[in-house]
């Protein structure tokens, strides 16, 4: 009977872990742009391309959690973003044109399922 209540907690333990550390949420940092994305660039940026946006990914993820987190691209609106990003530019030392591709980059990103 004992067995039987220790083998309960178990498993009862084993789920909570299980649903606290989903794949979902240990990977939940910047993700890489797709080649979806990049196609819908396109569209709003005829010269934005997948390598363009890939960069600015690789900007994001190497100068943007310096100082704090990653700001998920969700978490503003579009104009928020572009004042966000002027000012954290210049604290990330971008140069020029880098803002912009960490901007497409994060605006490839902001789809609904992501806000
Ligand atoms: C040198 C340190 C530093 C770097 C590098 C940096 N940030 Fe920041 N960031 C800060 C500080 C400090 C704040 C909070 C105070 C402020 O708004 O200035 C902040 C705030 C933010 C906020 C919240 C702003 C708000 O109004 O709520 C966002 C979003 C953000 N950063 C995004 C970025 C992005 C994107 C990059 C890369 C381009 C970046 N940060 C690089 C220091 C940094």
């Amino acid at each position: 009977m004992k067995k039987t209540y220790i083998l309960l907690f178990i498993s009862g333990m084993s789920a909570v872990l299980l649903w606290c550390c989903k794949p979902s949420q240990i990977l939940s940092g910047p993700s890489e742009p797709t080649h979806m994305e990049a196609k819908n660039a396109r569209k709003r940026w005829p010269d934005a391309n997948f390598h363009s946006l890939r960069e600015g990914y690789t900007l994001f993820v190497s100068q943007c959690g310096k100082c704090h987190e990653y700001n998920s691209p969700g978490a503003y609106s579009e104009d928020d973003w572009t004042d966000i990003l002027h000012k954290m530019a210049r604290k990330a030392h971008l140069k020029e044109g880098e803002e912009e591709k960490v901007r497409r980059y994060i605006f490839a990103k902001k789809k609904p399922e992501n806000e």
